[in-house]
């Protein structure tokens, strides 16, 4: 019987992945991975099979039950399978749904973290997401919920922050800037739209909780968060750091 790895790429430049989960890809007989990993990220998998598994957001949960048994299947063959999931796979990443189905196969398994989208974003925009005097609670949410699942209480999280990151939330936008503000967000709080966070392609737009509609429509297709919350006044669309371009050369020198 083999482990299987769940672990986090980090957001999409390659050398945000911890030395960790590279020494783990390295030794993967077989890599079930989402749709955004970076190819390099991919390729310290060398002796891997590689196997595209992901998802649309709201997608059927079929699709889950499927990627689960892949996994556990694997883990009967295979000595090291890796499940390689964009950020953090304990965030907004059905990673539970694995875990609970490697567990009732009595298989081990191993998270290791990756930087999430939230971490990045505020990378990319030159912000402490908990700056002291303004901040000191921060929410991840997503207002997206799939089929049959109960709605959540986003926007009264969203409310009570100081600051609040909202994962998949774009295609939201005008259903977003509408809840808070009929809830009792102020129109002008400032918000940060970042998409393709560490990315070559990246984009960082920036206005306020009533541009959030204006905003989202001039963002492109990217996997974005919205940012929200005073700390975000200080926020500037900093010039892209430039990624690593050979990461193996790098983990040779670490
Ligand atoms: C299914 S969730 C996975 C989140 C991931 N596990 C994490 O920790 O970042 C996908 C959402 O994460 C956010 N996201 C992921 N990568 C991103 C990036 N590079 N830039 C901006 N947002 C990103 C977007 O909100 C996207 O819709």
């Amino acid at each position: 019987m083999g482990k299987v790895y769940l672990v986090g790429a980090g957001p999409g430049a390659p050398d945000l992945l911890t030395l960790r989960a590279a020494e783990i890809l390295k030794r993967a007989d077989i890599v079930f991975h989402d749709a955004l990993v970076h190819p390099q990220t991919l390729d310290l998998a060398a002796r891997a099979d590689k196997i595209a598994v992901g998802k649309r957001s709201g997608s059927h949960s079929t699709a889950q039950k499927f990627i689960n048994k892949r996994l556990v299947d694997a883990a009967r063959d295979h000595r090291v399978v890796v499940r390689l999931k964009g950020g953090d796979p304990t965030l907004f990443g059905r990673a539970q749904e694995e875990i609970d189905a490697l567990r009732a196969a009595g298989i081990d398994f191993e998270i290791v973290p990756g930087v999430t989208a939230a971490t990045a974003a505020s990378a990319e925009l030159g912000v402490s997401l908990t700056r002291r005097g303004f901040a000191r609670h921060v929410v991840f949410v997503t207002p997206r919920a799939a089929k049959g699942e109960p709605e959540n209480d986003w926007a009264t999280s969203v409310l009570a922050a100081d600051t609040a990151v909202i994962y998949m939330g774009a295609g939201l936008a005008d259903a977003i800037s509408a809840e808070l503000i009929r809830s009792g967000k102020p129109k002008d709080t400032p918000l940060a739209l970042v998409e393709s966070a560490t990315f070559f392609e990246r984009r960082v737009l920036l206005g306020t909780l009533a541009d959030l509609p204006e905003l989202a429509r001039r963002a492109g297709s990217g996997p974005t968060v919205v940012l929200l919350g005073a700390v975000l006044k200080a926020a500037i669309a900093k010039p892209a750091a430039v990624a690593v371009e050979d990461i193996e050369a790098l983990l040779r020198q670490a």
